[in-house]
């Protein structure tokens, strides 16, 4: 056996159910639709699909408002199509990961619904508690969806804290009953063949909201302990993180090598850098390139030998990297395969978001078009302080989560292929010149691409093991860098623009993958050309 975790080989690939694929034709993605692309996902090269959730939920936040951690939503199927699609994962060698909200769950959670019935219910301290008057909340914590995070409940004369909507109560991580009833259910999961999981805002768990703490409280990192000791005691498991507020130091905490707590942190520095200082992600700014070098380089450096992190340019929260940071027109296949490549270079565990390896963009819809609950509270919000209505579409073009949430594109058929019903989100308009059933097979595709870039990690163990060295670091349109074992050294050289520019790392070394095909132009780099050199 390796003496490395499985998970440090392997590729995630991220499926966002109710966009994936409709297998009755109610416009919205479900389990059967699942198994019936997995052999897609085999011959793309995956080994393991975190599952966006699929629990019982009244779907306030797209299923992130879990009314039943043992059960799945009838939108997506049932108990048995879950077990059938882990079976049908496993023969291909695919793992499934499911992704676990533990910060909160739904107010339709039966525990809610007992603890918002007196204060001597048992589950009752369940959740987050304070007395007050009607009117006037603890204190100002706003909700991320807007409002205030306290919410006054009449049966029980207090207000109930959610960082979230008000339909995501938040859990009390203090209580112990709490966390063991948590514990038994994941074993449950791990039982029925997981593995593993995704913990959704796990930064979140130990908040002290009278305080002001939500990220990082002073007790996070024992829940997470006992929870790796009670919960994830399963073989072979992998458990990733979700903290957005993660540095290098915390990073190191959630994932140190000696297992204590998670497999690798997922987290978001290099992702939120186009944005306004001190504003929000609304808040638009051109990508500072030289900045973002600097972020990779510390996270590589700092974790090396320490830590384990996540590498991801997309995901169901954020809009699609090749009309964020590449250019989703003219360039489109080079500039979705060149941002490919910088990624996988890396060391960690690399995520394919659905779609990323279709080169799938951004949605740009009118108002009315969106879904999202984050979009539509943000427009409401921003519509109240003033804003202009064109300001605020930019914005939502731009990042809304619905850019990434639009049904997957598998051919040029009717709304791609997605439903033979009417899609829960429009389908991108797009998708007859951007699909699945173009791409397998086309040897220029991005999906033939991304096989490469999967096949060239599975084969050269540089890519888990090399150190990391930034080259060029004040270059304004290359980001290049060197990943060194005794053995090998990786050379990922890219042109990060769309102009073609001098190639001060020229070599007569001929590139083991490239995303221009024929004849290089000599001393340059074409507009996103990208090239990786083993040597
Ligand atoms: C995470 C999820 C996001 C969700 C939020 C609340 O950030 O990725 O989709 O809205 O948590 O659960």
């Amino acid at each position: 056996m390796s003496r490395h975790p499985w998970w440090k080989d392997a590729v995630i690939y991220q499926v966002y159910p109710r966009s994936f694929c409709d297998s009755n034709g109610d416009g919205l993605g479900d389990i059967p639709g699942i198994i019936s692309k997995l052999d897609y996902l085999k011959e793309l090269g995956i080994d393991a699909i975190w599952l966006s959730p699929v629990f019982k939920s009244p779907q306030d936040d797209n299923g992130y408002d879990i009314s039943d951690y043992q059960d799945i939503d009838p939108m997506f199927g049932t108990l048995a199509d879950m077990d059938a699609l882990i079976q049908e994962a496993k023969k291909r060698g695919i793992r499934i990961i499911m992704d676990l909200v533990l910060s909160h769950s739904s107010d339709e959670h039966r525990w809610f619904q007992a603890a918002k019935q007196s204060r001597d219910d048992p589950y009752h301290d369940f959740y987050i508690w304070r007395d007050g008057e009607p009117g006037t909340p603890p204190n100002d914590l706003q909700s991320a969806f807007g409002g205030s995070a306290w919410e006054w409940v009449p049966e029980v004369g207090q207000f109930y804290f959610h960082r979230f909507s008000k339909k995501q109560p938040d859990l009390n991580w203090e209580n112990p009953k709490m966390r063991r009833a948590l514990y038994a259910m994941i074993r449950w999961w791990a039982d029925r063949g997981i593995g593993g999981f995704r913990l959704d805002v796990v930064d979140l768990f130990g908040k002290i909201p009278d305080q002001k703490i939500l990220e990082n409280g002073p007790k996070l990192h024992d829940y997470l302990r006992e929870m790796r000791r009670e919960a994830f005691t399963a073989e072979n498991l992998v458990t990733v993180g979700e903290a957005w507020s993660a540095t290098p130091a915390i990073a190191r905490k959630y994932s140190n090598p000696d297992g204590s707590e998670l497999s690798m942190v997922f987290q978001f520095e290099h992702i939120v850098l186009d944005q306004q200082p001190g504003g929000e992600k609304w808040d638009l700014a051109p990508l500072p390139l030289v900045q973002l070098k600097q972020v990779i380089r510390r996270w590589q450096k700092e974790l090396e030998g320490t830590g384990w992190n996540s590498l991801f340019l997309e995901n169901h929260d954020l809009p699609r990297i090749v009309s964020r940071w590449g250019d989703d027109g003219r360039y489109r296949v080079e500039s979705a395969k060149m941002l490919a490549m910088l990624l996988f270079g890396l060391q960690g565990t690399p995520y394919i978001y659905q779609g990323q390896e279709l080169g799938m963009t951004n949605a740009r819809y009118p108002l009315e078009d969106y879904r999202d609950i984050e979009t539509l509270g943000m427009h409401r919000q921003r519509k109240a302080l003033g804003h202009s209505e064109e300001d605020i579409l930019r914005s939502i073009h731009a990042k809304s989560r619905d850019n990434a949430r639009t049904p997957m594109q598998w051919s040029g058929e009717k709304n791609g292929g997605f439903t033979t019903g009417t899609p829960w989100l429009k389908v991108n308009p797009n998708y007859p010149q951007i699909n699945a059933e173009q791409q397998v097979g086309d040897p220029d595709s991005i999906f033939t691409f991304y096989q490469t870039l999967i096949r060239l990690r599975k084969t050269n163990p540089v890519f888990r093991d090399g150190t990391f060295r930034l080259l060029l670091a004040d270059h304004e349109d290359i980001f290049a860098y060197t990943r060194t074992t005794d053995r090998a050294q990786l050379l990922i050289v890219c042109n990060f623009h769309g102009k073609q520019i001098e190639n001060p790392l020229e070599t007569a070394e001929k590139a083991i993958a490239c995303n221009y095909s024929g004849e290089s132009v000599p001393g340059k780099l074409r507009p996103y050309e990208a090239r990786v050199y083993l040597r």
